[in-house]
């Protein structure tokens, strides 16, 4: 008799993103004349700039010719890519990265969920809290996380670093030390940030501990103060503890295209293991490649009339995200975030927790965000809101909530 994983049933109902989806489906059946603004889930909405869109339709030609045609794509991903990542987001950031060390894939969700499959069953892992609900979700179907506490809203077998106002929403260093250390900055959802030095802790500590860090960049490209590392491996002895996830669905539009990567430094070890074959015999095996079209496009960014035009549209994110934030500081809310990364992250009002200002805001103002307690228990009473609007939404979301 064939049986389940009986791990996915430790899972919460359903996707995060989901849930809200599924409660925004049933209110506008309910009420068909509302304009329902979405600022949940972080999904961009500006066009694909034009050298991609240009990059697109010239890989396309070249699948058409039988000269030019590509069936599988390398293992690693096409090497004119590798490089160009190699160059413009490490060595020209002064990290020892080179083009053999990226892995390309289609997004980092991907890569995030699938890296723990090269780690043993018996390693501890350790996450922010709230956190981006993938990291955790992925460790409960391999059967690493131990039974649901439903008291505590937690798994028994995770360590959770609680990121809250009072510590600026930066983890502290855990007393009980883990195998496996969860970090995304930008923060995914509180939109904090790390500077260098408080980074180069995280990095001597998993050195010390033999742990390492998986650290999620996404958000990389909406950093604007200078103190803030773009990538972990701008850290010293971080290619000895450190695999980065990097994505271009939030740096260039991509979220409909995908397309990511991830770095696995040569030398780096677990258990006196490399890690770079097991995840490259876990890419060969289990993954044929981000299509051509889409790596020719991905190149497309990294040239030098791409980067400006990517960086109009991270421009124009951060712009919504200013109005965000002053609008609802002027509406008398405690707002984080939104400086460095596309989500604001607030207090709801009045003591409501996260869901009940998620009803209210959908119910009397017709927008949607995100309830922070779907990040982890720590998010409890807090709210996301994304930068990823269009302008006009935005702005008329922000003057609708000021209204309530
Ligand atoms: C989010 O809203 O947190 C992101 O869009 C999720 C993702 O990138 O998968």
């Amino acid at each position: 008799m064939a049986t389940i994983n009986k791990n996915y049933l430790k899972l919460p109902g359903s996707y995060l993103f989901s849930t809200i989806g599924k409660k925004v489906k049933e209110y506008s059946e309910g009420h068909p004349d509302a304009k329902i603004i979405r600022l949940g889930i972080g999904d961009v909405t500006l066009p694909l700039a034009p050298c991609v869109i240009e990059a697109l339709h010239g890989a396309v030609d070249e699948m058409g010719r039988e000269e030019t045609f590509k069936g599988y794509a390398p293992d690693l991903g096409y090497e004119f890519l590798r490089s160009a990542i190699a160059e413009r987001d490490f060595k020209k950031r002064g990290c020892d990265i080179s083009a053999d060390e990226i892995f390309v894939s289609d997004g980092a969700k991907g890569d995030c969920s699938n890296i723990q499959e090269i780690f043993g069953l018996d390693n501890t892992i350790a996450v922010c809290d709230p956190v981006y609900p993938v990291y955790v979700d992925s460790n409960v179907m391999a059967g690493r996380t131990g039974e649901y506490d439903p008291k505590t809203e937690r798994f028994k077998g995770v360590i959770y670093m609680p990121c809250t106002a009072e510590n600026n929403f930066l983890p502290e260093l855990p007393a009980e030390v883990p195998d496996l250390i969860y970090l995304c900055f930008p923060n995914n959802p509180t939109g904090a940030v790390m500077k260098k030095d408080e980074l180069q802790k995280w990095v001597d500590y998993a050195n010390k501990h033999d742990s390492i860090i998986l650290y999620d960049a996404a958000y990389e490209s909406y950093i604007s103060e200078d103190d803030v590392p773009h990538s972990i491996y701008e850290c010293e002895g971080a290619k000895d503890c450190a695999i980065e996830m990097r994505s271009f669905s939030k740096t260039a539009g991509f979220t409909g295209v995908r397309l990511g990567y991830t770095v696995i430094p040569k030398d780096l070890e677990a258990g006196g293991e490399k890690l770079w074959p097991l995840w490259a015999r876990r890419h060969g095996t289990k993954y044929n490649g981000a299509p051509y079209i889409v790596q020719r496009a991905g190149a497309a960014v990294y040239t030098d009339e791409g980067r400006k035009q990517v960086e109009e549209q991270i421009a124009y994110y951060m712009g919504n995200a200013r109005i965000i934030l002053d609008g609802l500081k002027a509406a008398g809310y405690d707002v984080f975030g939104g400086v460095n990364a596309p989500y604001i992250w607030l207090k709801a009002p009045y003591n409501l927790t996260s869901w009940e200002f998620f009803d209210h805001l959908l119910e009397k103002a017709n927008v949607v965000g995100t309830p922070g307690s779907g990040f982890g228990p720590s998010g409890e009473h807090y709210f996301r809101l994304t930068a990823f609007g269009n302008r006009e939404n935005t702005i008329e979301a922000i003057e609708r909530i000021k209204k309530l």
